[in-house]
């Protein structure tokens, strides 16, 4: 395969940071999709309906005039949240989802869900709004084994909310393991998974490699060789189930290679090119756009995007840094070679 053209893609799962931060990063993203779904887990985090549309007009701003780009707001839940506050998210055209956090389990989650029990009127109230829930599952007490976050998570919390709200739209966000593939498939088009570029193209290893790599941290780290080929098949073979979402999450150089380095990869400014890789590794692009294009709007209830984009084999070398506000990013594969380049 040396060129594939394809409806273009939505970031169903996206990270831009606020103010200067957001302004380095935010036209890499809009140079590639045409919608992103905005994380909310700022400082101070996004849990109003009027933050979000202030936070979606100051994204709006940033943008080239070159790019046509959708932002997609989300709110993030706490133990406070309201239901008049979900009723008048799930009115609103701009906001299409909201998040759940369990506390402490990522990058600015502290104000997150502390128990699932104190949500209950939250979750009903969404499923009543058909206001879809995205959740980060991972369970968060210490003496759970960081690898096995993800599958205690389904056990004991999804497995709940999946039992008791059952017309509740799920997104399981950024899976990384086999049992979340099984679970997604195993339940009905009410529940979705998004899959990252970087769970698709790197497992444990990676962060060890020749050394500790803190640019190839994130949360949920990353698994077994077993899981990310479970990964690449449920992407390429499992049609409608799973959706491109890069977690694409910018922190400075100095954040990320620190004592207590940050959880976050950045991976916008060639996410369309990296998922083209992993499908190669797969052999099989008979689903791509599908992955990439179709089954995230289906899901959300959103038209598929009209224009087409093109990728072609030729490949390229990652930049080692790229610039940030006033400070510095790298990039994931930073210094190597991506074989696929997105057409202008
Ligand atoms: O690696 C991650 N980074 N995972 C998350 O869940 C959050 C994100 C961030 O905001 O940096
Ligand atoms: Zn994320």
């Amino acid at each position: 395969m040396q060129e594939i053209t394809l409806i273009r893609p939505d970031d169903w799962h996206l990270h831009l940071r606020d103010h200067d931060q957001m302004k380095a990063v935010v036209n890499d993203t809009a140079a590639q999709f045409a919608r992103a779904i905005i994380m909310p887990n700022l400082v101070p985090p996004i849990t109003s309906c009027k933050q979000a549309l202030n936070y979606r007009q100051r994204i709006l701003s940033a943008i080239d005039s070159s790019h046509d780009f959708e932002p997609l707001m989300t709110l993030y839940l706490t133990d406070s949240m309201s239901i008049d506050e979900i009723k008048s998210a799930a009115e609103s055209q701009y906001i299409h989802a909201a998040k759940l956090y369990p506390a402490g389990a990522t990058t600015n989650s502290d104000a997150g869900v502390t128990h699932i029990d104190k949500i209950q009127h939250v979750l009903e109230a969404m499923q009543k709004y058909d206001l879809p829930l995205l959740v980060h599952g991972e369970a968060t007490a210490d003496n759970i084994d960081i690898f096995d976050r993800e599958k205690v998570f389904i056990d004991r919390t999804l497995t709940k909310i999946r039992q008791q709200y059952p017309e509740l739209r799920i997104v399981f966000e950024h899976i990384t393991t086999s049992d979340a593939v099984d679970y997604v498939i195993s339940q009905n088009s009410k529940t979705a998974a998004t899959i990252t570029a970087h769970h698709l193209l790197i497992n444990r290893n990676d962060l060890f490699k020749g050394g500790m790599n803190p640019h190839n941290y994130c949360l949920p780290v990353v698994k077994r060789e077993l899981h990310r080929v479970a990964l690449l098949k449920a992407a390429s073979q499992h049609p409608g189930k799973f959706f491109a979402g890069t977690d694409s999450a910018p922190h400075a150089q100095n954040a990320k290679e620190s004592a207590c380095g940050c959880a976050g990869i950045y991976s916008a400014f060639a996410a369309i090119e990296l998922y083209a890789e992993a499908f190669e590794q797969a052999g099989d692009f008979s689903n791509f756009e599908i992955f990439m294009s179709l089954a995230g709007p289906e899901f959300y209830g959103l038209p598929a995007n009209k224009e087409n984009i093109t990728l072609t084999k030729q490949s390229w070398t990652v930049p080692d840094s790229l610039t940030f506000a006033e400070q510095t990013l790298i990039p994931f594969k930073a210094g190597q070679t991506i074989s696929w380049t997105l057409g202008k």
